[in-house]
């Protein structure tokens, strides 16, 4: 008997807010694999309205004209729609539609990693107080699935830490220049064009991204969310080629990372360049990938990988959410989030954080810069792990690694460093992934 003379098609009525890169995705999956969806899930996926703010804009996918407002009370009041997928970006005005399609009872799918990690404790109230889902999968890293899997297969796990890389313009810019010696404007240019970057690429390279999407992670892996002012935030702007090819030449790759971990005073949560140790799982994580770590008390250690930006791969998280949403929808089984946005747990200051550090200094030639350096070091209880003296035509450079210490006894031996007149200057300082 063929498949589809069984199926009984129900069908499930989806407005879109905005057709940019990730609402072209979306929109081909549910078109292009419609029938697909049909078989595989038993619901037909029908795009009804969707929110543009230029109906004369050459889209990246044919869409019948007739689908597109400018109003978006066609969309979040719409009574035939089911599910509403929220695409824009940004704060406003996402959050007041989500609100008002939430109230008007519709489930909503977004990937707005800035609105969540915001309004995230809010938000999930109101789809509780209103009996709908509120899905986010595409939120973070791109196309891992990651939320699903600490929401659910990891439910009963105690996790002590979620970290890893989960910006992929940042990542893709990263790679790019240390395998190919690209310069960084270049490669930011070619992230945008591929439509990885935020609207606002500052968002990216500022590391702000990566701390919205650790906010969620650490939200859904302890059961307690951050607040995103607490997350310390440091992006890729100062990171050199010079320190990408000394962190080399040490054994190390330069990775933009997002680290959260529980300690006994609270929690780690923080996003910041580091020194990535060659043979480090998230060290050949490239391009425009992402790789997270989850590390739990029973399971030991989980990597998720694959594209953590991009049309496609965002796409199929949003659809994901939407085939699950849907099926609720169907059951009469909406409204059931878990408890990561209830309690707000305490993050620890960074003087609290250890690290050990990556330093590239100039110094006099000639002079006791190298005795001063290693004197203020040990007598902060600081041990000096590798130390190499760059002796240039104009210059000397210090490239040196010290042992883990809490930052803000590094902080202090740094002050006393730039106080030194034989030290010209401070070109770098960048931690290294502690594990
Ligand atoms: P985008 O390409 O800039 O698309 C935004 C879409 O929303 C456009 O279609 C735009 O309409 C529409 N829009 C924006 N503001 C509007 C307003 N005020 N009224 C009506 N329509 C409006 O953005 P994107 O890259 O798809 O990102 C969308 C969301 O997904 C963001 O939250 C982003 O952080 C998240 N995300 C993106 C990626 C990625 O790889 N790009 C991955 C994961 C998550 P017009 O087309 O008419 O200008
Ligand atoms: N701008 C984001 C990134 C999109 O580069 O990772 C995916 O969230």
């Amino acid at each position: 008997v063929d498949r589809e003379e069984k199926i009984v098609l129900q069908e499930i009525k989806i407005g879109l807010l905005g057709l940019g890169t990730v609402g072209s995705g979306v929109y081909r999956i549910l078109t292009e694999r419609q029938k697909f969806l049909a078989q595989k899930t038993g619901l037909n996926f029908i795009p009804k309205r969707i929110l543009v703010r230029d109906l004369g804009r050459k889209r990246a996918v044919a869409v019948d004209p007739g689908l597109l407002t400018t109003d978006p009370t066609q969309v979040v009041a719409h009574p035939e729609i089911d599910l509403v997928v929220e695409v824009l970006g940004g704060v406003e005005p996402a959050r007041s539609l989500i609100a008002a399609a939430l109230q008007a009872k519709k489930s909503v799918i977004t990937a707005n990693k800035e609105l969540i990690a915001t309004h995230g404790a809010q938000l999930y109230q109101l789809a509780r107080e209103q009996g709908v889902d509120l899905f986010f999968e595409a939120s973070v890293a791109g196309g891992i699935p990651i939320l699903g899997p600490l929401q659910h297969s990891l439910a009963g796990e105690d996790i002590e830490a979620v970290y890893g890389i989960v910006n992929g313009t940042t990542n893709y810019i990263l790679t790019a220049m240390t395998e190919q010696a690209r310069s960084y404007a270049d490669v930011l240019a070619e992230a945008q064009a591929l439509g990885y970057a935020e609207a606002d690429p500052t968002a990216d390279v500022a590391g702000h991204d990566a701390a919205r999407k650790l906010a969620i992670l650490a939200a859904l892996a302890f059961d307690q969310y951050v607040d995103l002012d607490d997350v310390y935030c440091e992006g890729i702007e100062k990171i050199k080629p010079a320190d990408i090819a000394f962190a080399s030449q040490l054994g190390y790759v330069v990775k933009l990372v997002a680290i959260a971990r529980k300690k006994a005073a609270g929690l780690e949560a923080r996003v910041h360049p580091a020194l990535v140790p060659a043979g480090h799982p998230l060290a050949g994580i490239k391009g425009v990938f992402n790789g997270i770590i989850v590390e739990g008390w029973a399971v030991g250690s989980l990597l998720f990988t694959g594209a953590g930006a991009g049309q496609m791969p965002t796409g199929s998280a949003v659809v994901g959410d939407i085939v699950a949403a849907a099926k609720n929808y169907v059951a009469g089984q909406r409204g059931k989030p878990g408890l990561g946005f209830v309690k707000k747990s305490r993050v620890l200051p960074m003087e609290e954080v250890e690290n050990s550090y990556y330093l590239r200094l100039q110094v006099e030639a000639g002079t006791m810069a190298v005795a001063k350096v290693v004197r203020h070091l040990s007598e902060a209880g600081v041990e000096l792990k590798t130390l190499e003296i760059c002796k240039g035509n104009e210059q000397v450079d210090l490239i040196l690694k010290t042992s883990t210490v809490k930052e803000g006894i590094f902080m202090q031996v740094l002050s006393l460093l730039q106080a030194e007149r034989d030290i010209k200057q401070v070109d770098a300082v960048i931690r290294c992934l502690v594990e």
